[in-house]
């Protein structure tokens, strides 16, 4: 094929917001629709990318070609994209992972009794921070759903967790964040910002940001 810059790359994209379990009935979890990672996998494969999908439970359909594996908790998707992270050319985190999870589940349906109730949560693994921390090859692009300082935090985020790009939405404009269709993103690099785009559907973001991952790290690997 003619245009299909990552032919024969191997691409993970998380998506979708992990759940974590307090009892058999009830569980914590956010608003995230998962669309922006599937409109990531899609654009990946339409690229030539064989397209591992890791994503939290959603009731979106698995985008043709792609090989779809679906986990709940976050613990679950650190096992899951660990599991392949070597062989991989790129990682796509767009997941909403759970910063905290319950310090236990229970085991049966907790009972009603006191007037107040706490539940006390551990931190989870930062998926990202790992993957930064064992970098080699890889490319790696970062998340960022924020509702305020929106540059600063993810310019913080993009160092901290060691990510060639990080793509930052503010999920408090109309027409970007959880659930729509539409985004509307700004793409930061170690020097600062490299675009701010405006309205799109999530399908033109996700290839958007697919063609700038895939001719930055080909222009990386020019000696
Ligand atoms: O810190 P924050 O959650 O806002 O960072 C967002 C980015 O970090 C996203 O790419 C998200 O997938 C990733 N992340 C992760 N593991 C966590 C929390 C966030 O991989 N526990």
């Amino acid at each position: 094929k003619a245009d299909a810059p990552l032919q024969g790359k191997r691409v993970i994209v998380t998506a979708g917001g992990t759940v974590e379990r307090i009892d058999p009935v009830r569980y914590i979890t956010n608003d995230s629709s998962g669309k922006m990672g599937y409109a990531l996998a899609e654009a990946a494969q339409a690229l030539g990318a064989s397209v591992t999908l890791i994503s939290g439970p959603t009731a979106l359909p698995v985008p043709a070609g792609v090989e779809r594996i679906t986990v709940i908790s976050a613990e679950d998707m650190l096992q899951e994209v660990m599991a392949r992270y070597d062989t991989m050319d790129f990682v796509f985190k767009a997941a909403a992972v759970a910063d905290y999870r319950p310090a236990q589940q229970r085991p049966q349906k907790m009972k009603k009794t006191g007037e107040t109730l706490t539940i006390d949560l551990v931190k989870n693994p930062d998926i990202l921070q790992t993957l930064g921390k064992i970098k080699k090859h890889q490319f790696l692009v970062g998340f960022a759903a924020e509702t305020e300082k929106v540059d600063e935090y993810a310019l913080d985020k993009l160092i901290r967790k060691n990510c060639d790009l990080l793509v930052a939405n503010n999920v408090s404009l109309e027409g970007a964040g959880f659930g729509t269709d539409t985004n509307i993103v700004r793409v930061f690099d170690r020097d600062g910002l490299v675009e701010a785009l405006p309205v799109m559907s999530k399908r033109e973001v996700a290839e958007y940001i697919v063609r700038l991952a895939a001719s930055r790290k080909q222009a990386a690997a020019i000696p």
